[in-house]
């Protein structure tokens, strides 16, 4: 079983961290059968899986759902739980509250939410609940109204400086592990190297303690937007395709259902019901 403490484990002894999302049951089966180390319930299923254009119109039930399906599939990673966009940005009440719903009724290991230097007193008083937080910094989809796009976030001087300055926060606020996005891989590795508990990246390099990538992205499974970082180790979509085509060729031709699919009756009993 992966827990919070393997997360410092791993980097103190420079394994590295991979943790993968997973939305439902039977993925999340899937996902944590392979090996993986840590399981995100992110709120990138607002895109994935609703078909929304961002992160932004995901609810706390709709994020509970989602855990609760993940967890009863999995037995061996820690799964992290996103706090949707404003779950956690009117107080530090609201961001307990929510944080513990994820916990007892999404039945997650710990949350994940977004921001630094902002957060960090939501984040402690979070970590003051019992509840494991990961921090998310860099390029944070729920701002992506601010950011005017989704940007790689720290190629100038003041926007480093900032990733930096969040980072630390997050380290002094008790984060166990912080996700770097969409920044560049040498910034990644100094901040790697600056603080003690490990940096999870998507889009930051090889440099980081870990590796989180969307699960629709590494399946080839989701084409409305695909950005430069998202590996496709497949294309499921294709292979998907393939399967429902020789399934409607089956049934328009009747080769399928076949006698093994199909169940017998007594010949008596047809027998009378002819009669
Ligand atoms: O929602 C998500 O999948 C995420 C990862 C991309 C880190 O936050
Ligand atoms: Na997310």
């Amino acid at each position: 079983m992966f827990t919070v403490n393997s997360f410092m484990e791993s980097k103190i002894k420079g394994e590295k961290i991979t943790m993968l999302t997973a939305y439902d049951y039977s993925m999340a089966k899937i996902v944590d059968g392979s090996s993986i180390d840590s399981i995100l319930v992110g709120d990138s299923l607002g895109m994935v899986v609703q078909g929304y254009e961002s992160t932004l119109e995901v609810t706390m039930e709709d994020m509970i759902y989602h855990c609760r399906a993940v967890r009863r599939g999995t037995k061996n990673a820690f799964v992290v739980g996103d706090l949707p966009f404003m779950s956690y940005h009117i107080s530090t009440e609201d961001a307990i509250r929510n944080a513990g719903r994820l916990i007892q009724e999404g039945k997650v290991h710990g949350v994940k939410l977004e921001g630094g230097v902002e957060i960090a007193d939501k984040v402690k008083a979070i970590i003051n609940a019992q509840i494991p937080v990961m921090g998310h910094i860099g390029l944070t989809p729920q701002s992506v109204n601010m950011f005017g796009g989704f940007k790689v976030q720290g190629n100038e001087v003041q926007r480093a400086r900032k990733v930096i300055a969040d980072a630390i926060a997050l380290e002094k606020a008790g984060a166990f592990a912080i996700v770097l996005e969409a920044i560049p891989g040498k910034l990644a590795k100094l901040i790697s190297e600056k603080i003690a508990i490990p940096t999870i990246g998507i889009g930051a390099g090889k440099h980081c303690d870990g590796q989180v990538l969307v699960l629709n992205d590494l399946l080839g499974m989701y084409s409305d937007f695909t950005p430069k970082f998202a590996k496709r180790y497949g294309n499921l979509s294709r292979e998907i395709t393939t399967f429902i085509g020789q399934y409607v060729n089956e049934v328009k031709q009747g080769s399928f259902p076949e006698e093994k699919h199909t169940f017998d009756i007594n010949e008596d009993l047809l027998k009378i019901l002819r009669d």
